[in-house]
């Protein structure tokens, strides 16, 4: 295996509108970014990935765009753009974008012509059908609730939205519209950005066919993803991309692909494959899904032994054969120390610490994303009316008002737990007035636990979150066997532990983590003391096969 600066690098995930406001109008922005790239860089992270920055009107957050080439105004100006580029490169950061190209917004120029009229040069450009017998073409249902086709007046036809009706999905097998955003991303490549999250890039080829869903459920709040995910042609559509536009630049690719098995994963991702660098799975991401068919709205807590079991399968599936994204966090998922950790008071940074050892010595490429590296928590408004993701006040709108299968408060427990707003509070720089995020109103509430959580603190106390992931960060850097080592899963039944092996030439790293607040006695660390090290734990000392709290601690032994 060759090895690549992708591989070493770690990534840190920006959410523009939540990271740093600097002109008080409450909405995050560039020159924010660019005022924060110093802290960032202190971090030691290697490249940043900007959520999208595009031209949108805002249904999804910007994963709608209108433009591809041109700036948000709520975020700043192209100039903007070119100067954080520019002060990124210059303190050797690399800049990953957003690349959303299963769909456009429908106030994209091509979807405005589109739906003008059925001979319109751009109606091939989305996915239209006639009605069958008066109804939807098919069953999908989309993920943000509802069927995913949408009824145009005008044209009496139906439009694909595997989102939200304000998503229309581009017809990828139309040459010209692939032609379209191969030109549009070598436009930003030439510009100098240095790589793409390519979002739900694994669904941008449909089956012909449009055949039903067999598993759709509306009432279940049931998304139709899998039914357009890895279609007959996403391989040639990418290998294509590849040849095209990826292949001629010394980028960073990463493909968001829901549903995605091994064996799919190593043919988007594997080393010879010519299509992406590397992908997200999304098994560990959904594992405390409901098991009563409402999707991801629960409160139920994920199953260690089930989280060990998916995490090992991807390390050891893909290890010599393609490459592992690492991600606790994104702005789709709650927060990790609520979510797998303990956010109380008495556990929140020892917990949020042995999860960042958990994952961050496996074999892969990590993603931090903003608010982990100072244990930000989940958030719990009290009122819906608080709460912006159109992805939570439909699911309240359909599980709640319509549906009547679930009260206010079980709903509410749910959101809290699952809402991807749990994610999206803003970024918490201070103590002071809205955590530093902005001095206007924030277009989301800040949690309200700002004054206990936050940069400032976090950067004046030694033993913080935030210097154990640089710490982190500086051993990936030092230590070849954390980026190339191979993995063992040990103890696999123990629902308490998380420990893993990894080995590289003459050298095992032994990640050791104890996920519950009882105090354990185990076996794990029966190898000669003398030859070992302790590179990192979130207890000042160690007391051998006595595991406390939430206690993480790596070793390296030297064979
Ligand atoms: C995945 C993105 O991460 C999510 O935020 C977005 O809503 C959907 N794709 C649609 O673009």
């Amino acid at each position: 295996m060759e090895k690549k600066w992708w591989q070493e690098a770690i990534v840190y995930q920006v959410y523009p509108r939540s990271f740093q406001d600097s002109n008080d109008d409450g909405i995050g922005d560039i020159r924010g970014i660019i005022q924060r790239l110093p802290y960032l860089k202190t971090l030691g992270i290697d490249v940043i990935w900007l959520s999208p920055i595009y031209q949108s009107p805002n249904d999804d957050n910007g994963y709608d765009i209108s433009d591809y080439q041109a700036i948000q105004p709520e975020y700043g100006t192209m100039a903007d753009f070119n100067t954080l580029l520019k002060e990124a490169h210059r303190l050797g950061l690399k800049l990953m974008m957003d690349l959303v190209v299963n769909h456009t917004s429908d106030e994209h120029f091509w979807f405005k012509e589109s739906r003008k009229a059925k001979d319109n040069p751009y109606r091939d450009y989305y996915i239209w059908k006639d009605a069958k017998n008066g109804e939807v073409p098919n069953n999908w249902a989309s993920d943000f609730g509802g069927s995913a086709w949408a009824w145009d007046a005008v044209t009496q036809q139906y439009y694909l939205h595997l989102f939200s009706k304000k998503q229309p999905d581009l017809n990828w097998d139309n040459p010209k519209v692939r032609a379209e955003i191969y030109q549009m991303m070598t436009w930003w490549l030439e510009k100098g950005v240095d790589g793409f999250r390519m979002d739900v890039i694994n669904l941008i080829s449909k089956d012909q066919k449009f055949p039903n869903d067999p598993n759709v459920n509306y009432q279940n709040h049931s998304s139709s993803m899998e039914m357009a995910a890895n279609g007959p042609k996403v391989h040639h559509y990418l290998k294509e991309m590849n040849e095209k536009v990826l292949s001629k630049f010394d980028i960073i690719t990463v493909g968001e692909t829901p549903g995605v098995t091994i064996e799919e994963a190593k043919l988007y991702a594997g080393f010879e494959s010519n299509e992406l660098q590397m992908i997200f799975q999304f098994e560990h991401a959904v594992i405390d899904d409901s098991t009563e068919g409402l999707g991801k709205w629960s409160n139920r807590r994920a199953d260690l032994v089930e989280l060990k079991q998916i995490l090992s399968k991807w390390q050891i599936g893909l290890h010599n054969e393609a490459w592992n994204s690492l991600y606790w966090n994104n702005h789709d998922r709650p927060r990790v120390v609520s979510r797998f950790g303990n956010d109380n008071e008495e556990y929140h940074n020892r917990s949020a610490k042995m999860l960042a050892s958990t994952l961050h010595f496996m074999q892969g490429t990590p993603y931090i994303f903003q608010g982990e590296e100072i244990g930000m928590t989940n958030v719990a408004f009290d009122n819906i009316e608080d709460y912006q993701d159109l992805d939570t006040l439909n699911a309240y709108q359909d599980l709640v008002v319509e549906q009547k299968r679930l009260t206010h408060d079980e709903m509410l427990e749910y959101i809290h737990h699952s809402s991807r707003d749990n994610a999206r509070t803003p970024m918490q720089w201070n103590n002071q007035q809205n955590a530093g995020f902005t001095n206007g109103r924030p277009w989301l509430e800040v949690n309200p636990n700002y004054d206990k959580i936050n940069v400032e603190k976090a950067l004046f106390n030694p033993t913080s979150i935030y210097y154990y992931y640089q710490k982190i960060n500086q051993l990936r850097k030092e230590y070849p066997i954390i980026v190339y080592g191979d993995y063992e899963l040990i103890d696999p039944d123990n629902s308490k532990t998380f420990v893993y092996r990894r080995k590289f030439n003459n050298q095992q790293l032994l990640v050791i983590s104890n996920f519950t607040e009882e105090t354990l006695e185990t076996d794990y660390c029966n190898f000669d003391f003398e030859s070992s090290k302790r590179l990192i734990s979130n207890y000042s000392d160690d007391l051998g096969k006595t595991l406390r709290p939430y206690e993480s601690k790596v070793y390296l032994i030297n064979d």
